[in-house]
Formats: structure tokens, C-alpha cells, sequence
């Protein structure tokens, strides 16, 4: 079963086409990140209108690209939140449309669901039980999943995501936007022992708080103490996956998983995907990183397990931009 998977909860458009929950046929990405980073930042009125200018030329090159006509699909997969309402709007819109026009099913898809199951590219199949720990812009969850479809929150952020953090962080180095890739970039020169910045381990908990470190950071650069961009940038990213990998590998052995699988922009970078697997006890999967950062294939894979449990939404299918995992 062929899905078209579409995807605008932020600032990137993607379209997608995926075989059986397992296959990419095609996965595209027009990404807004150039105009956004004249701001520092998204601004969430500009997203929205160049999802507009974006989506049908995307949906049509994923098609082209997949050599799919409507009649192959057996679904649209769109995604319905959490994300910014102006965005959602514009592909669940879109979705609606192409679902009641050529007669196919509609499922409605979480964001953060659509990371886990990147995991489910290229034809792998991870198994259950197992620990997702999510980790973009906007979250940092670890969520226990028993079954597709099946979550348990663990631990999530009390303060600052992970992606978030790292984004401030660039912005206090003067590194640019988006500040993840710019810290991965910049620490490759940097020694991560140069400086000492505080870990939050909340004993006891399974969440995370990321407000702490990135506060450290600040007064060291205010209080002149930071010579190096480079090894501040490394001890920054060192800080924060030391908690992410040590809190992750916890929670795996607590619950007896089989696996744990890394998901969500943040996933990308190589240190964290490093230190997971060498400190893991278990298997460690991740996605390539072009899966890892918001895409659409991720949405279709997602959408052909809902479609298959029979999760088939109406043609009031609506954005929920604070939608919750569990
Ligand atoms: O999943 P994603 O593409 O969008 C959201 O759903 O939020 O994640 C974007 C986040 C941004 O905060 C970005 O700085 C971070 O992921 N990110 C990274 C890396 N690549 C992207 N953080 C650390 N290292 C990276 N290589
Ligand atoms: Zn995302």
C-alpha cells in the first residue's frame, strides 16, 4: 500500500511517498530555513505563507518522483500537531482536499509519532517493547512503546527541549540559526573539557531541564570567561548529551526493553548518536539524519500503521497545535 505522506507543522513543506510503511519512493523538502535565519528564528506568519507557495509543487515533484498516480495511493497521511496552527493549516487543508477529490482514506498524524517511526525506514522493523527518547525543537520525551500505537511518556523536558537549547546556545556564541548543526559544526575544533557547565540529573525522575546549562553558558560568555567559541560549543553539546544518552540507557534497563531507538532533529547529531550506542547495553537504532530532521516519509510510515489498525479520520479532520503524544 502506497501513502502520500504530507508535512508543514514548522518550517520545512515535505511530501513523500512510502510503500507499506517501510519503503521511501519519494521524499521531498522544501526547506524555509534560508528566509527564517534572517530573523534568528521562525517567524510563524512567514511559515505559514510560504507553506502556501510550497506544498502543491512539492506534492506534484513527490508524485513525479515516486511515478504514482492518485490511484495508486491507498491513503493520505497529514500532519495534525503539535506544531504552528498556520502551518498545520495549510498541508491538513491540502490533505482534505486531494482525500475527498480522488475518493482516499485520510489519517490524522502526530508529529512526535511521525519521529518515532522513521525508525521504520528503510525496512526495518525495531522491536517491541522498546525506548523512544524524541528529541527536537520542541520536546525532548523518552516514551516507552509496547506496540505501534502504544505510548507511555517516561520523562519529558521541564523547561527547554533539547533542539531549543542548543538553538539558544548557538545564539549566545553568536553561531546563527539554526543552532544545532551550527554547535555539531563549530565543536569539531572545540575540547569539551575546556569548560565546566552543570548537568541536571533530577534524580529520581526520568525528565529532563535544559534551562540550567544554557543559563551557565550565558554568564560564562557575559562574565568574559569564554575564550574559545569552539570549546565552549563542545563542552555545551557534551553537557547535554551526557544527560540524554546516561537518562535514556536508565530508563531502558528500568524497563527491560528489547531497544532503544533515537528520533527527532537533535537525533542528528553525531555525538549524541555515537554515545548512545557505545554506552548502550541494548541496540541502538537511529535514522539516517535527513529522516531524523522533519520530513514527510517519516508521516507516511506512521500513517500506514494507523490506516492498517483502521484509524481513518473524516473530512473534519482539524489541527491540534498542542497535541500530546499520551
Ligand atoms: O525535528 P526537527 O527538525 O523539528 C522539530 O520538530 O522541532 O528538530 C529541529 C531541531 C532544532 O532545534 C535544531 O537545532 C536541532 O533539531 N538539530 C540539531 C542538529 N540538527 C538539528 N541539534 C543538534 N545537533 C544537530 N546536528
Ligand atoms: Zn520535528
Amino acid at each position: 500500500m502506497k501513502i502520500l505522506g504530507i508535512e508543514t507543522s514548522c518550517d520545512e513543506t515535505a511530501a513523500a511517498v512510502v510503500e507499506d510503511g517501510a519503503r521511501i519512493l519519494s521524499n521531498q523538502i522544501a526547506s524555509q530555513v534560508e528566509i527564517h535565519a534572517r530573523y534568528g528564528g521562525i517567524v510563524p506568519e512567514v511559515a505559514s505563507r510560504q507553506h502556501i507557495l510550497a506544498i502543491i509543487p512539492i506534492i506534484e515533484q513527490a508524485m513525479a518522483e515516486a511515478k504514482a498516480s492518485w490511484s495508486d495511493l491507498g491513503g493520505i497521511a497529514v500532519t495534525i500537531g503539535p506544531g504552528l496552527a498556520g502551518s498545520l493549516l495549510v498541508g491538513v487543508n491540502v490533505a482534505k482536499v486531494i482525500a475527498l477529490s480522488h475518493d482516499l482514506p485520510i489519517t490524522g498524524v502526530n508529529h512526535l509519532e511521525g519521529h518515532i517511526y522513521a525508525n521504520w525506514l528503510v525496512n526495518r522493523s525495531p522491536l517491541f517493547p522498546l525506548v523512544c527518547l524524541i528529541v527536537s525543537g520542541g520536546h525532548s520525551d523518552l516514551v516507552l512503546m509496547r506496540g505501534h500505537g502504544d505510548y507511555i511518556v517516561l520523562g519529558r523536558t521541564r523547561d527547554d527541549a533539547a533542539g531549543e537549547a542548543f538553538d539558544k546556545a548557538a545564539r549566545i556564541l553568536g553561531l546563527g540559526y539554526p543552532g544545532g548543526p551550527a554547535i555539531e559544526q563549530a565543536a569539531r575544533n572545540g575540547t569539551a573539557a575546556s569548560l565546566k557547565l552543570p548537568r541536571a540529573w533530577l534524580k529520581g525522575s526520568s525528565d529532563f531541564s535544559f534551562s540550567g546549562v544554557k543559563t551557565a553558558l550565558l554568564r560564562l560568555v557575559e562574565g568574559g570567561k569564554v575564550s574559545s567559541v569552539a570549546d565552549a560549543a563542545a563542552s555545551f553539546q557534551e553537557a547535554v548529551v551526557d544527560v540524554l544518552v546516561t537518562k535514556t540507557v536508565a530508563v531502558a534497563r528500568e524497563h527491560r526493553v528489547k531497544q532503544i531507538l533515537l528520533a527527532g532533529g537533535v537525533a542528528s547529531n553525531e555525538l549524541l548518536r555515537n554515545w548512545l550506542v557505545q554506552n548502550s547495553p541494548l541496540p541502538v537504532l537511529v535514522p539516517e539524519p535527513i529522516l531524523c530532521t522533519d520530513n514527510a516519509a517519516m508521516i507516511a510510515a506512521c500513517g500506514y500503521y494507523r490506516l492498517q489498525a483502521a484509524k481513518i479520520d473524516g473530512l473534519d479532520l482539524d489541527v491540534t497545535p498542542s497535541l500530546k503524544l499520551a
